[in-house]
């Protein structure tokens, strides 16, 4: 098939993983016959340097345009100054909202051999397989009013708000349910619906769209006991649906269970339109230009990618199976060992390829 994405690679170490993931795609691309073409442009911190925003009009454009978008990192020192009128993350965050991506799938599984890269008891971290779906496109990461000022008495105050409308529960309550049933049917809708309002309308939208899903066991949770439950019993989590926020702050704290922040890969997908695939990791500006930075999470990112928006599932699978064989082989980068084995960007990318089948023909 013939395919074209646009990659973003970003800031930090960004470009160092987005390179990995290229890497992989041109492999599938010589392995299973296709013609996957990728085109590099701005996005993040170095385009604010370029163009002044961390988005232009064009480079919109161009996701909007391909096949699927994928994305590095964003973000940095260079531009956190909390005055800042431009910062890296609005060219992401537009770009999550303008192409309609109100789901973001992280799937948490552990793998046998990187037990005791957690610093959690092995015995927790067997069997461990959770597809969080975070809401992506509402909540207070785009509620409004979002503004300071400065009160009658003086002081300065900040709002932010929490915003979520019952069209936006549904759909992605839905969609959980839907990804369920071809999982272990069981899915965990996490609020805090003892304290905030948009929370209850979150439990009441959900507790109607599971009445519609009877097969589906439904329970809800708090997110401060989700939070405890995900680490002292991750083996009964599911399907785990929650609102931004919540979403981005738990699956942080699930990348734990992994061995590293640095395996997960996310897949943001909409009704209809391109996807775009990140790692749920940062810019990591600590590591960036070491060439050190694991490149799992993008590179399953990647295999995400081929997954749903070109439906190539076997292609898929291959990088998935590569990642696994390489991991089960002793492959580690830093953050997974700590010691002088430890094997650079570029030699785990290595490792990864040369592990990929075509078991088709
Ligand atoms: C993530 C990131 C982003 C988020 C930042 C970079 C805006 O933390 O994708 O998890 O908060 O969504
Ligand atoms: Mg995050």
């Amino acid at each position: 098939m013939k395919a074209r994405i646009v990659a973003l690679p970003g800031d930090g170490i960004g470009p160092e993983v987005t390179n990995a993931a290229e890497q992989v795609l041109d492999k599938v691309s010589n392995l299973f016959n296709h013609d996957i073409q990728i085109d590099e442009r701005l996005m993040g911190g170095v385009s604010i340097d370029k163009n002044g925003i961390a988005l232009t009009e064009e480079t919109l454009a161009d996701c909007l345009d391909a096949d699927a978008v994928l994305l590095g990192a964003v973000g940095g020192p260079k531009w956190d100054d909390p005055s800042a009128k431009v910062r890296p993350e609005q060219g992401l965050l537009t770009l999550r909202k303008e192409m309609g991506l109100f789901a973001n799938l992280r799937p948490v599984s552990t793998h046998q051999k990187l037990q005791d890269s957690s610093p959690l008891k092995n015995e927790l971290l067997k069997g461990v397989d959770i597809l969080v779906v975070r809401e992506l496109t509402g909540g207070i990461y785009f509620g409004e009013p979002s503004c300071r000022s400065v009160n009658q008495n003086g002081n300065l105050y900040a709002v932010d708000s929490m915003v979520y409308l019952d069209y936006e529960v549904k759909r992605i309550v839905e969609l959980a349910c839907s990804l369920a049933e071809d999982r272990q049917g069981k899915v965990t809708s996490v609020d805090k619906a003892n304290v905030l309002e948009s929370s209850r309308l979150w439990r009441q939208i959900a507790t109607e769209v599971a009445h519609d899903h009877p097969k589906i066991s439904f329970d809800h949770l708090l997110v401060d006991a989700a939070a405890m439950h995900l680490i002292t019993k991750p083996s009964n989590f599911d399907v785990l649906v929650t609102s931004n926020l919540f979403g981005d702050i738990l699956t942080d704290e699930a990348s734990v269970l992994t061995g590293s922040m640095g395996n997960l890969p996310s897949a943001s997908v909409g009704t209809n339109g391109p996807g775009l695939y990140e790692p749920i990791h940062g810019s990591a500006p600590d590591i960036s230009g070491k060439g050190i930075a694991n490149p799992i999470g993008m590179i399953l990112s990647a295999a995400l990618l081929l997954r749903y928006s070109l439906k190539l599932e076997q292609e898929a699978k291959c990088i998935e199976t590569a990642v696994n064989l390489a991991l089960h082989d002793g492959c580690r980068t830093i953050d997974l060992q700590q010691h002088e084995n430890s094997l650079s960007t570029k030699q785990m990318t290595k490792a990864i390829i040369d592990r990929m089948r075509n078991n088709i023909t």
